[in-house]
């Protein structure tokens, strides 16, 4: 590997998963605007998300990394954005309060675009068109316009990211999040259930205690008033991602200001890759996915390569095997790891090993083999004496028909009523919630 790194180094790199632009001169140009726009996150904040993980890895807070697979220019809204953050902070005060741990909360909101494909090219009905890389690329319509992977698309989604981050931050500081409105993040749909009815009851306790808090004079505090929320997302675009690399002025460090937090992929993280290449030169926490293929030496070298001065908050190993292959593969990775005494944010993500082809034809998930895996995921750090840092998932606050079973079960017949994903099946409010209870009576006996 080169020593020397800079913003585009990651060029004389094999790259994998990138779209063929048939204009390589406008792509030249969108680039070149992207570069002269504002970032849409400063230094400062990754900095402190970065020590928010090294506090997770460190077995003092919980992480919780969640959204959509693949955001899209279609389903843009307030409603949208407000739903997925509300679960999102429902989940989060579950764990907190359930668990008496802080939790990190890092959405794959605003800027999360870009899909990597298991094949090039899709077929339907004997004809054969280039896949659908996410509306960053192309076209989901399947027809040959739509499928032209098209530049001024970058520009759509970095101003999408710019409005969606945006409400995000009021949000999260504008008194959304105040502690006082808990009741108020319950969807209507979840509202009647069992899982409602207990999350009222969590509610009605958090609000006995902010009561007295109050009566004590301590209900003051902007934490109680506000919270952060932290973007993230796939990086998968290069040239994208590029355009966002600056150079702190208060550091004058490298760092990628499209996202507080960026992750590889498991189909890019080769260690000889572009991707791997330019992500060792920003400074951001980054994530990367450690799927069944991964070998415990390569992990090291990938480790040693993207965290040479072993910085507990710099990466975050994002464990996605499947129920059936947690056992087969994750320990031997595990214990390399610990013994080897890396310091790495560990976090499960129970969605992609476990994606399964329903006979109706839809793409789906069984939310039992979700909630295996994450038991697993658990049991292993428990067995081990390690940190189980945290969860990635794949929800959203709509009440979609995308994942089997839950509480409140979806059948496979049922997939088809509010099948809306543009990629992979997302959990639905309620099944989001009952995984938050599910963590939190875990993370209490695993923190006893
Ligand atoms: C994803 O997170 O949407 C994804 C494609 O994951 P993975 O790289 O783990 O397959
Ligand atoms: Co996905």
């Amino acid at each position: 590997m080169s020593q020397t790194w800079s913003p585009e180094s990651w060029r004389s790199k094999p790259i994998q998963q990138q779209p063929q632009y048939p204009d390589s001169a406008k792509l030249a140009q969108v680039e070149q605007t992207l570069a002269g726009y504002p970032p849409l996150v400063f230094a400062g904040e990754a900095r402190e998300l970065r020590r928010q993980f090294a506090e997770v890895t460190q077995g003092r807070a919980f992480l919780l990394q969640g959204g959509d697979c693949a955001e899209s220019f279609a389903e843009f809204s307030a409603a949208k954005i407000r739903d997925t953050f509300k679960v999102l902070l429902q989940m989060a005060i579950v764990m907190t309060f359930a668990a008496g741990c802080p939790v990190v909360k890092v959405g794959r909101m605003a800027g999360q675009f870009a899909k990597p494909r298991s094949a090039n090219d899709e077929t339907v009905d004997g004809v054969t068109l280039p896949a659908y890389r996410g509306d960053i690329v192309n076209g989901i319509g399947f027809d040959a316009a739509s499928r032209v992977p098209d530049p001024e698309r970058l520009l759509q989604a970095y101003h999408q990211s710019t409005a969606s981050l945006n409400l995000l931050r009021a949000f999260a500081q504008g008194g959304f999040a105040d502690l006082h409105q808990v009741h108020q993040w319950n969807l209507d749909f979840i509202g009647n259930s069992a899982l409602g009815e207990k999350y009222s009851q969590l509610a009605n306790r958090i609000d006995e205690t902010l009561a007295f808090m109050r009566a004590c004079g301590m209900d003051a505090q902007p934490q109680v008033r506000e919270t952060s929320f932290f973007t993230a997302h796939e990086a998968l675009l290069l040239n994208y991602e590029q355009a966002f690399v600056r150079r702190d002025s208060l550091t004058g460090r490298w760092y990628d200001c499209s996202a507080h937090m960026l992750w590889i992929g498991d189909r890019t993280r080769q260690l000889d890759g572009a991707h791997i290449e330019f992500m060792r030169g920003i400074e951001n926490p980054i994530g990367v996915k450690v799927g069944p293929s991964m070998d415990p030496d390569e992990l090291i070298r990938l480790i040693d390569c993207l965290n040479p001065d072993n910085d507990p908050g710099r990466l975050n190993l994002i464990v996605r095997m499947g129920a059936d292959k947690v056992e087969q593969h994750f320990p031997r990775l595990l214990r390399k790891v610990r013994d080897e005494g890396r310091q790495v944010l560990w976090s499960s993500d129970p969605m992609h090993g476990n994606t399964i082809k329903a006979s109706s034809g839809y793409k789906t998930r069984d939310f039992a083999q979700i909630l295996s895996e994450v038991k697993q995921f658990f049991q292993v750090h428990r067995a081990e004496g390690t940190v189980a840092g945290g969860i990635h998932i794949e929800m959203t606050g709509q009440n979609v028909t995308e994942c089997i079973g839950g509480a409140r079960p979806i059948t496979e017949d049922g997939l088809s009523d509010r099948y809306h994903t543009h990629c992979d099946p997302r959990m639905n409010a309620d099944q989001s919630l009952e995984l938050a209870f599910l963590i939190a009576e875990t993370l209490k006996q695993a923190r006893a």
